[in-house]
């Protein structure tokens, strides 16, 4: 199984500001989101990723999203699963779970620490990022920093409507 790590970011690398909200990032960019996640019939995200987009906006949410699998990664072994949701306390518990459904592709989808550890277990096979055009100075970052690094080969560009620019990548694994 692939897993593919798809991140909105700022041209600074920023996915949300410190508070959490996203609300400088266009409404487009959901809705090709819920497109790729209808496809690959899955999401899988970190528990803050989780709590901040549920509790803050009532029409881009995790519940509307049309897949079968969505997945909330989490340490805290009291964590209630919300109805269809399925809780996992680690990545690889995520890869397992969704190759037992007969998942071709994991779709990542962040946030920032969660990005990590997948990264640097090695876990993560091609990367997009679409660049939107809006700077905020600080914020949470697309990777929270981490020991790792990963050669990746570019496979291409493309530019979406909003001056946005989509960038895609494989990652070397054998390097
Ligand atoms: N722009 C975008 O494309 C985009 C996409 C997604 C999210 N976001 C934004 O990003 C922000 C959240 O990102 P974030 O980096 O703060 O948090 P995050 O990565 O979404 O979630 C972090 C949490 O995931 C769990 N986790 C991480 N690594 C784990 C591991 N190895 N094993 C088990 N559980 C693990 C932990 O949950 P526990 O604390 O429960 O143990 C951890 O606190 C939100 O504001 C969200 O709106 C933006």
């Amino acid at each position: 199984m692939k897993v593919l790590l798809d991140m909105v970011i700022s041209p600074n690398g920023y996915i949300a500001r410190e508070d959490g909200s996203e609300d400088w990032l266009p409404d487009e960019g959901w809705d090709e989101f819920v497109d790729l996640a209808k496809e690959l019939n899955n999401i899988v995200m970190g528990r803050e990723t989780y709590t901040q987009v549920t509790n803050r906006y009532e029409e881009y949410n995790f519940d509307n999203v049309p897949c079968e699998y969505k997945l909330i990664v989490t340490r805290n072994r009291d964590f209630q699963a919300p109805d269809r949701y399925v809780v996992v306390h680690s990545p690889e518990e995520a890869i397992k779970y969704l190759q037992v459904q007969g998942v071709e592709t994991a779709f990542l989808i962040g946030g920032g620490k969660l990005n990590s550890e997948f990264i640097k277990k090695g876990l993560v096979d091609q990367l997009q990022l679409t660049v939107n055009p809006y700077l905020i100075g600080k914020g949470r970052p697309f990777l929270a920093p981490d020991d790792f690094e990963m050669p990746l080969t570019f496979v291409e560009s493309s530019e979406l409507p909003g001056g946005r620019a989509k960038l895609k990548y494989i990652v070397q694994k054998d390097k």
